[in-house]
C-alpha cells in the first residue's frame, strides 16, 4: 500500500484538475492566434503536461527534454545534466517549458539559458508547483499553479527515490520514510 507512507494530502485530484483548467485557459488566451511548442521536463512534469495540454485550445507540438540535478538524492547538487535533448530545433517557435516543481531554480535556470540560446520566437516557463523560499537563483516564471512551503512532497509525477510518481494527488511523506 502506497498510502501508508503518506502524511498529508496537499492537493487532491479535484484541486489539481481545477487549477490546471484555470492555467490552461490563461495560456489559451495569452497565445491566441499562435502555435505553441510545449516542452516537458522529464520525468516529473509528465503527468502535469498531459493533463494541461488536453485543456489548452491551441495548435501545438510537444517535445520532451530530460534533465537531472538530484539523482536519487533529496537535495539539489547544483550540477545539471541533460539526459535527453529535444528531438527537434526550436528556432522561431513559441516555446512553453513545463515543469512540475521549481525548488532552488538551478535546473530551470540552466535549461532556460540553454533553450533561449537556440533563439526561439518566445520563451516562457510554466510550473505546477513553486517553492519560492528555496530559490538560489532568479528565474522568470510566467505560470505558477501553487506556491508551496519548503516541505518534501511526492505524487502526481514527483518522486522520492524514483517512487510515488503514480499517486494521483500531491502529498507529504511521513518523515520515517525518508529519514
Ligand atoms: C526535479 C523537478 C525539477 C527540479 C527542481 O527534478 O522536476 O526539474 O528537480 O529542482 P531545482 O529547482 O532545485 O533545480 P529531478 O531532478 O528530481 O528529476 P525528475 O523530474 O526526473 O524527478
Amino acid at each position: 500500500m502506497l498510502k501508508k507512507d503518506i502524511k498529508e494530502v496537499l492537493f487532491t485530484e479535484e484541486e489539481l484538475k481545477k487549477r490546471i483548467e484555470e492555467m490552461a485557459a490563461r495560456i489559451s488566451e495569452d497565445y491566441e492566434g499562435q502555435e505553441l511548442l510545449v516542452i516537458g521536463v522529464l520525468k516529473g512534469a509528465n503527468m502535469f503536461l498531459s493533463d494541461l495540454i488536453r485543456k489548452i485550445d491551441l495548435p501545438m507540438e510537444v517535445d520532451f527534454i530530460a534533465a537531472s540535478s538530484y539523482g536519487n538524492a533529496t537535495k539539489s547538487s547544483g550540477v545539471v545534466r541533460i539526459l535527453k535533448d529535444l528531438d527537434y530545433p526550436i528556432q522561431d517557435r513559441h516555446v512553453l517549458l513545463i515543469e512540475d516543481l521549481i525548488d532552488t531554480g538551478l535546473t530551470l535556470h540552466y535549461l532556460a539559458e540553454n533553450l533561449k540560446s537556440r533563439t526561439p520566437a518566445s520563451f516562457r516557463i510554466c510550473t505546477l508547483l513553486d517553492k519560492p523560499e528555496r530559490r538560489k537563483i532568479d528565474i522568470e516564471v510566467s505560470y505558477i499553479g501553487f506556491n508551496i512551503p519548503d516541505e518534501f512532497i511526492v505524487g502526481y509525477g514527483i518522486d522520492y527515490s524514483q517512487k510515488y510518481r503514480n499517486l494521483p494527488y500531491i502529498a507529504t511523506l511521513k518523515p520515517e520514510v525518508y529519514a
